[in-house]
């Protein structure tokens, strides 16, 4: 099936700076898409690029196939949502939702229609005659969803949409647009610079690094197979431990060997690169032993910092709540294993 987005080589310069680098997606129909990228990485200027408030220097964008590099924001069935989503402070919920099918004139008894139904749709059906001030933030968030989602685009941009709100409320409102997605069945291309965020709810990740694409796939993907140095250390904790590649592994400073599985192309310096979830207490195919440097406690989980011969930063370990109960002390010497297949090298 032919994507619904095509981006093709695209470049944008702002003076000196090169803000989007030549960048080529593909976003299919239907797709949550996030784009995922540390402050000035080019996300925003992306993503009015594809609403055409920002031309390209280079390349080409096609929506179902049609370039649409040149054509007009209000020509294309796209619409944005602003990282501060104004509303109409003087207008009703119902009302703010309305404005854009008045914009486009179409009759009353349609608007009413459709309006009702996208209220009913974000859960706002009883609050359709409050004004934006009588609302709360997340109320608020969704009134703004309404409004962009009744025109009914081919596809919704939003840029950090849920920036606002606190971390509970985020929380809530990630799930919560992930459900309106599915529900709606709308593409969907959200910015943001929380990979946590972009895990939760994308089916699909973009890593942006200042402009350039640095790794494009699935949550799991991005996450349990990360392609560089870079994009393992953004998404997720990871534990580095610097060495010098050789086959089948690394070799650390103390004479150490980490097993890979598997042979990677790395050779010279190198890190071997391990999640601190795939770590437990006792020996396994890598093993390492240390001393518990420090204890945090985070409800699901503790975590474990173990001062270790291999690096110089400590090696980071989650127990489960169950593992915890027996969990070693601060000053406790450990050993610590995990398997070769959980371990990744990259060029240092
Ligand atoms: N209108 C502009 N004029 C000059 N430079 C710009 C302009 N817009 C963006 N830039 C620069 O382009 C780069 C990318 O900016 P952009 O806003 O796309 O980043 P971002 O990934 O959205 O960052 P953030 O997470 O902080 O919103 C930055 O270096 C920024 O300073
Ligand atoms: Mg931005």
């Amino acid at each position: 099936m032919r994507p619904v987005v095509e981006i093709e080589g695209v470049v944008r310069r702002f003076g000196s700076v090169t803000a989007v680098d030549g960048v080529s997606l593909a976003i299919a129909e239907g797709a949550f898409f996030a784009l995922l990228g540390a402050s000035g990485s080019g996300k925003t200027t992306l993503l009015r690029m594809l609403a055409g408030f920002e031309m390209p220097d280079a390349g080409r964008i096609l929506l179902d196939g049609a370039d649409i590099t040149r054509t007009p924001p209000n020509r294309r069935p796209v619409n944005l949502m602003f990282q501060s989503y104004a509303l109409f402070p003087h207008m009703t919920v119902a009302q703010n939702v309305a404005y854009g099918l008045e914009m486009e004139r179409r009759p009353r008894a349609e608007i009413r229609a459709r309006v009702a139904e996208m209220l009913e749709t974000v859960q706002l059906l009883p609050l359709a005659g409050r004004r934006p001030d009588q609302l709360s933030g997340g109320q608020r968030q969704r009134v703004a969803l309404a409004r962009a989602l009744v025109k009914r685009p081919r596809v919704l941009l939003l840029d950090e949409p849920l920036g606002a709100l606190d971390a509970k409320l985020r929380g809530q409102m990630q799930l919560e647009l992930k459900r309106l997605q599915h529900e709606v069945g709308i593409t969907f291309i959200v910015v943001t610079h929380d990979q946590d965020e972009a895990l939760v709810m994308a089916d699909r990740i973009a890593i942006l690094r200042a402009g350039r694409l640095e790794q494009v796939g699935t949550p799991r993907e991005v996450y349990e197979s990360p392609a560089t140095r870079y994009a393992a250390d953004f998404i997720g904790q990871m534990n580095f431990l610097p060495g010098h590649a050789l086959p089948g592994g690394l070799r650390l400073p103390d004479g150490g060997l980490v097993r890979v599985a598997g042979e990677g192309p790395v050779q010279g310096e190198a890190v071997a690169a391990v999640r601190p979830e795939r770590i437990r207490l006792g020996p396994g195919e890598n093993t390492l032993t240390g001393t518990v440097r420090a204890l945090a406690y985070h409800g699901l989980d503790l975590q474990l910092q173990v001062e270790t011969p291999a690096a110089a930063e400590p090696v980071t370990l989650r127990l489960t709540a169950g593992e915890a109960e027996t969990a070693p002390g601060i000053g406790e010497r450990v050993t610590l294993g995990w398997a070769a297949r959980d371990t990744r090298i990259f060029p240092a």
